[in-house]
């Protein structure tokens, strides 16, 4: 049974139960041309997370090297903390954290909470929207665009060059062409904050690279690609899942609107549930590696899968069952190790803001359609929802 095909896109968790039975690691197809090993349980995944022979750069890998696009472009997005290894990885993401930092998080809190009320007002007198497409979607587009102090002129271009982008996730023409776009935007972007600095982002990390030098062009550029590209489609489905499991589960929409201390700890069963990441990104093994007696070789292409990880009953009692009280969650959904999300304190504020929102203003909120008939996404890395039609009153 194949962990990205078809049946496993609409109903993963009974597919990822019988992998972590059946074997800690899988050896799967992942393109016509190279496979690459799937890790299935708790504690393998976390072992795997924070292995410094699982090696993240995977520059000169057929990854990247087959994936059609010009070697400068890969440069301009791809050196970024994510595709490195300690100590690169350290220097940028010190660099990174030293302005990203929890008062700028906290800074943000009315912009987010602007940017939600906005969307919601523009729902006045409506009595259908689709929550993804109208809510999930933009909110946090918008939240890193104000993060990074995008124009607002710029923003509709911005909106359009990261759709195409993150639609395709393949090298294909929409695709390159929207990338080298916004990559001679960030670039220029990049400029100005140097020759007119504002209190966004994107203008502390200009300085900071400055002071010293410790950054270059193309690692500037990447880190926008970065935040962007790490930073928004997993929040569309943080904000699109959560809302699907609540109205998949009314018992447990109804104890959360009756007590909304359960905020918190909801959003962080939507993250195990349905984890927004759902599979960790490409790692390769610089030398052997062996998860439960499995012997992966070097050279390997590692995966692992956070939403199987999520679900290991020898970790989570009772795994199937959604419960927004469940104490002690200690789920895997930003990763570990080294690479744990850097937005994570960010993704949880925009969760709680929209949820709010959503909570607060439409009582009556329902899904529109049976909810068995959603689309999800297909792809290996991100489980998220196409669309979710929803009724207001
Ligand atoms: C890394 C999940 C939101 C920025 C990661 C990783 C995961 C993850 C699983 C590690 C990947 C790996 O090790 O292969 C999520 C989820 C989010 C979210 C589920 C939303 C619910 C954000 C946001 C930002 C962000 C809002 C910033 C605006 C990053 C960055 C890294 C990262 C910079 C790389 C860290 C490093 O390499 O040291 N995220 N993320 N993420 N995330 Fe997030």
């Amino acid at each position: 049974m194949h962990p990205f095909g078809p049946e496993a896109t609409s109903a993963p968790h009974p597919v990822y139960a019988r992998l972590r039975e059946e074997a800690p690691v899988h050896e799967i197809q992942l393109t016509p041309t190279f496979t690459a090993w799937l890790v299935t349980r708790y504690d393998d995944a976390r072992r795997a997370l924070n292995d410094p022979r699982l090696s993240k750069n995977i520059a000169g890998t057929p990854i990247r090297t087959g994936s059609g696009w010009p070697v400068e472009l890969r440069a301009a997005m791809d050196s970024h903390m994510l595709s490195n290894d300690p100590p690169e990885h350290t220097r940028l993401r010190r660099l990174v954290s030293s302005v990203f930092t929890a008062r700028r998080i906290a800074e943000l809190r009315p912009d987010v909470q602007r940017i939600s009320d906005e969307l919601l007002d523009g729902f006045a007198g409506r009595d259908e929207v689709d929550l993804i497409g109208e809510y999930a979607f933009p909110l946090p587009l918008q939240v890193i665009c104000e993060l990074l102090g995008v124009p607002m002129d710029d923003r509709d271009t911005f909106r359009r060059w990261s759709n195409t982008i993150i639609a395709s996730a393949m090298a294909q023409g929409d695709a390159l062409a929207a990338a080298t776009s916004m990559t001679a935007y960030v670039r220029e972007l990049v400029e100005r904050k140097r020759a007119e600095p504002d209190a966004a982002l994107l203008s502390a990390l200009v300085s900071a690279a400055d002071e010293g030098d410790r950054l270059t062009e193309d690692e500037l550029t990447s880190l926008v690609f970065l935040l962007l590209l790490a930073g928004h489609e997993t929040t569309v489905n943080l904000i699109g899942n959560g809302v699907y499991l609540l109205l998949s589960h009314p018992e447990q929409l109804a104890r959360l609107r009756a007590d909304r201390t359960l905020l918190p700890p909801a959003i962080e069963e939507f993250l195990r549930y349905e984890s927004p990441v759902k599979t960790s990104t490409f790692r390769i093994a610089t030398e052997p590696v062996e998860f439960g007696g499995v012997a992966v070789p070097a050279g390997a292409i590692v995966m692992v899968s956070l939403l199987s990880a999520n679900h290991d009953p020898q970790v989570f009692a009772d795994p199937e069952r959604f419960d927004p009280a469940r104490n002690d969650n200690q789920h895997l959904a930003f990763g570990h190790g080294i690479h744990y999300c850097l937005g994570a304190p960010l993704a949880r504020l925009e969760g709680e803001i929209a949820f709010s929102g959503l909570l607060d203003r439409f009582p009556k909120l329902r899904a529109t359609q049976p909810l068995e008939e959603l689309m999800w996404r297909p792809g290996a890395l991100l489980r998220g929802l196409d669309r979710l039609p929803v009724t207001l009153s």
